[in-house]
C-alpha cells in the first residue's frame, strides 16, 4: 500500500498505470473503515490490476454541521487495515497496488468547495434521503466526479447499504457518460445481522442490542412479501418497530423512531404500489430508523 495524499501524484500514477493497459479499481470512502468498506476493496483487489481507495471526509455532503464534525477521523487505523487486507487476500488478488488517496480538503477544492457545481438527476433523488437531507447527493457526486476525474477507474464500487447512492452514482455516470462501471456490492452485516456502519460506534449498549431488529424485521418482511400486498408489508414494517418497545424489554426508555420505510423499483427508486410493478431489478426496501439518537439505514430485496 501507498499512501498519497497530493491530487498530482494521484495523477501522476494513475498514468503510469494508464500507460501499462492497467485497469483501475476505485473504492471511495470517508474513511473509519470497517469490514463492510473492506469488501469492496477485497473484490476491488480481485477484478483489477490497481486499486485507488479514497479516504475523504467529505464536507459538502454533510448537511449537518455537527454530524460532519462528529465523524470519526481514524487515518492511521485505516491505513492499518488496508494493509492487513493486502496481505490477506494477497494471493486471490489480481492488484500488485493499493494506493491509499487521503487529500485535504484544499487538495480536493483548490478553489473552495464548489458550490456552483449542481447537478439534477430528476426522481431518483426526489424520494427518500434526498429531500431529507438537502444538497448531501450533490455533495456526493460533486465528489465522485472529481474522484472519477483523478483516478480514471474501470471500475468503481459501492456498497448497497447506501441503496439510493447508488441510483445516483449511476445517473451520474448515464449524465457524464465515463466509461465507467459500477459495481454494486452487498450489505456486510455483524453476526447479528445489524448492518456494519460506522455509526453503530455510538449506540449505547442496550442500543446496540436492540439494533438488529431492523434487520430482523426486514428479512421477515421479504417472507411476508409472498403472500401480502406492498402495502400491507410496508404498513407491517413500521408497525412492528414502532411499537417495538411495548413488546420486548428494552430498557433506557429506547425506542425505534422509524423516519421512512419505502418499497421501491430497485432501479427508479419510486415506489410501487404492487409487486407486479418492479422492473428488471426487481423490488427493494428502504429504510430509515432513528434509535438513541444514531439514524440508521438499511435496506431488503424483495
Ligand atoms: P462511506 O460511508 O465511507 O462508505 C463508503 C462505501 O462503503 C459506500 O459505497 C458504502 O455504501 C459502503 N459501505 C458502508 N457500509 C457498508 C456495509 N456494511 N456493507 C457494504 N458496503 C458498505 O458512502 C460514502 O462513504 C460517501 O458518500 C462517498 C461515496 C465516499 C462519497 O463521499
Amino acid at each position: 500500500m501507498k499512501q498519497i495524499q497530493n491530487a498530482a501524484d494521484l495523477q501522476q500514477a494513475v498514468r503510469e498505470a494508464k500507460d501499462k493497459g492497467r485497469q483501475i479499481g476505485l473504492v471511495p470512502t470517508m474513511g473509519a473503515l470497517h469490514e463492510g468498506h473492506l469488501s469492496l476493496i477485497e473484490r476491488a483487489m480481485k477484478e483489477n490490476d490497481l486499486v485507488v481507495v479514497s479516504l475523504f471526509v467529505n464536507p459538502i455532503q454533510f448537511n449537518n454541521k455537527e454530524d460532519l464534525e462528529k465523524y470519526p477521523r481514524t487515518l492511521e487505523a485505516d491505513l492499518d487495515l488496508i494493509k492487513s487486507l493486502e496481505s490477506r487476500v494477497k494471493n486471490e488478488a489480481k492488484a500488485t497496488e493499493v494506493l491509499a488517496f487521503s487529500p485535504s480538503v484544499a487538495e480536493m477544492y483548490p478553489d473552495g468547495e464548489p458550490t456552483e457545481i449542481v447537478y439534477h438527476f430528476g426522481p431518483v433523488e426526489e424520494v427518500m434521503e434526498g429531500p431529507r437531507r438537502p444538497g448531501h447527493f450533490n455533495g456526493v457526486a460533486v465528489v465522485v466526479r472529481r474522484l472519477f476525474d483523478l483516478a480514471q477507474p474501470t471500475r468503481a464500487y459501492f456498497g448497497e447499504k447506501d441503496y439510493q447512492q447508488i441510483a445516483i452514482i449511476r445517473a451520474l455516470l448515464e449524465q457524464i457518460k465515463y466509461p465507467i462501471e459500477l459495481v454494486p456490492c452487498p450489505i456486510v452485516r455483524a453476526d447479528d445481522g445489524l448492518a456494519l456502519s460506522s455509526r453503530n460506534k455510538r449506540l449505547s449498549p442496550a442500543a446496540r442490542q436492540m439494533a438488529p431488529a431492523i434487520n430482523a424485521t426486514l428479512e421477515q418482511a421479504a417472507e411476508m412479501a409472498e403472500y401480502e400486498e406492498v402495502d400491507d408489508v410496508k404498513e407491517w414494517v413500521l408497525d412492528t418497530l414502532a411499537s417495538w418497545h411495548e413488546v420486548h424489554d428494552c430498557g433506557e426508555g429506547l425506542q425505534f423512531e422509524p423516519e421512512y420505510f419505502e418499497i421501491v423499483d430497485a432501479r427508479t427508486l419510486q415506489p410501487i404500489a404492487t409487486w407486479d410493478e418492479a422492473g428488471d431489478l426487481g423490488a427493494v426496501g428502504c429504510i430509515a430508523v432513528w434509535l438513541d439518537g444514531v439514524r440508521l439505514i438499511d435496506i431488503v430485496k424483495f
